[in-house]
């Protein structure tokens, strides 16, 4: 089974938090965390109207704070999940020398066509992006418990 999560986005207020949020409700007994690939909001809460669209869904994210995804966090973690392929290459590039630890995208585990969750930071799309987290995260938990 696997204990530690790490999701993994730009700046860290938007999707990754969420994405946090929406897992940690769900599936209390997994440790849940969340990075930004820059370092842009380091100490931010999570962006404002993406806090308000979560709370209304009940997922609250006022306690999160963004940090920047760092080497290290390839040995903290069981699972990192990235939220695109720009993600992906940007956490790669930090990997250290024989660590195996898989970065998935978050969209693997949703039924469906979408290769990446879109930014709404750009898009300002919150409950599309959120719509599509609960669907990852509903996917995610179906396949932690096949484990
Ligand atoms: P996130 O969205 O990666 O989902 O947290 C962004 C938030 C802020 C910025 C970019 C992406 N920014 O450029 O400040």
């Amino acid at each position: 089974m696997t204990q530690r999560i790490l999701f993994v986005c730009l700046g860290n207020i938007c999707r990754s938090p969420a994405a946090e949020g929406v897992v940690r409700a769900q599936m209390p007994e997994v440790a849940t965390d969340s990075a930004g690939t820059s370092g842009w909001h380091v100490g931010d809460p999570p962006y404002g109207p993406m806090q308000k669209a979560a709370i209304r869904r009940g997922v609250n994210l006022s306690d999160l704070r963004a940090r920047a995804f760092v080497a290290q966090d390839f040995h903290d973690f069981d699972l990192i999940i990235a939220m695109d392929a720009e993600n992906i290459a940007n956490i790669e590039a930090l990997r250290p020398a024989d660590n195996t630890t898989p970065v998935q995208l978050f969209t693997h585990y949703a039924d469906g066509p979408e290769t990446e969750v879109p930014d709404p930071y750009y898009t300002r799309d919150f409950e599309g992006a959120l719509d599509l987290i609960e669907r990852c995260a509903a996917g995610l938990k179906d396949q932690l418990r096949r484990q």
